[in-house]
């Protein structure tokens, strides 16, 4: 079974909420989920895990994975991985990453791994998320505002990965409202129409958003489930 690599076209635009919505529908259908998020950085949470994100995905899916596989590399400051390791004076070592996925990989029966920021974010000065994707040959979801503006960071978005060769499975399309503008109301179907990608789903914005049950229902009702585990 296909296991997936999350991007999405910024940061805050719903990986997180996203990846752990879908690991949970998909799980509920009966296959062994796990999740990864390799590279995170933030502020250092004070009770539990180190990283927000990793805390939000392993109490959803509620894996019995070890933090430092689910989450191998922490930089306890809100920047990108390449300005957390110049500041913090640490060392960016890949090698960890491809170690923990393969253990997780051979638990589990589909991966969904988080990445960080964008397609281009940098983690070290010359290895992108992009590289990070392809040396772990894993097909990825890309998440997209509906916003103004969408069009062209998700054009830059999956014309890297196709000049990196990266497998683009789809994209979703999240925090859509139905009363937006007409930039809004269009963007899934401009989109796919100039990208050619499928439109994985619409996931609408969820006014006064609390728990991760709602995005689950909305992720169940919204997107094409059957063609990621097919
Ligand atoms: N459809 C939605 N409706 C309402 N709120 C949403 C929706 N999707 C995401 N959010 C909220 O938006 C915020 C950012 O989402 P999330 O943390 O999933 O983004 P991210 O891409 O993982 O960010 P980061 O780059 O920091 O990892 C969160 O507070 C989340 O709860
Ligand atoms: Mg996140």
């Amino acid at each position: 079974m296909k296991s997936y690599f999350i991007t999405a076209t910024d940061t805050g635009v719903g990986k997180t909420t996203i990846t752990a919505a879908l690991a949970v529908s998909i799980k509920k259908s009966g296959i062994d989920v796990g999740i990864m998020k390799p590279v995170a950085t933030g502020v250092l949470q004070k009770t539990g895990f180190r990283s927000s994100d990793v805390s939000v995905l392993h109490h959803a899916t509620k894996v019995n994975d070890p933090e430092n596989e689910v989450n191998p590399i922490f930089m306890p400051l809100p920047v990108s991985p390449y300005d957390a390791s110049k500041i913090l004076d640490l060392k960016f070592d890949k090698k960890i990453i491809f170690e923990q996925f393969a253990k997780l990989k051979n638990k589990h029966k589909m991966m969904l791994v988080e990445g960080i920021g964008g397609i281009l974010t940098p983690l070290t000065r010359d290895y992108f998320v992009a590289d990070l994707i392809k040396d772990l040959g894993l097909e990825t979801i890309v998440v997209t505002r509906s916003t103004l503006g969408t069009l062209n960071h998700t054009m830059m978005t999956i014309k890297t990965c196709r000049d990196y060769k990266i497998p683009v499975k789809g994209i979703l399309v999240n925090n859509y409202d139905e009363n937006g503008g007409p930039a809004e109301k269009n963007a899934p179907t401009t989109i796919h129409e100039i990208t050619g990608v499928p439109i994985l789903g619409v996931i609408p914005f969820i006014r006064d958003y609390e728990n991760l049950e709602e995005m689950v229902s909305c992720v169940e009702k919204n997107v094409d489930l059957k063609s990621l585990i097919s």
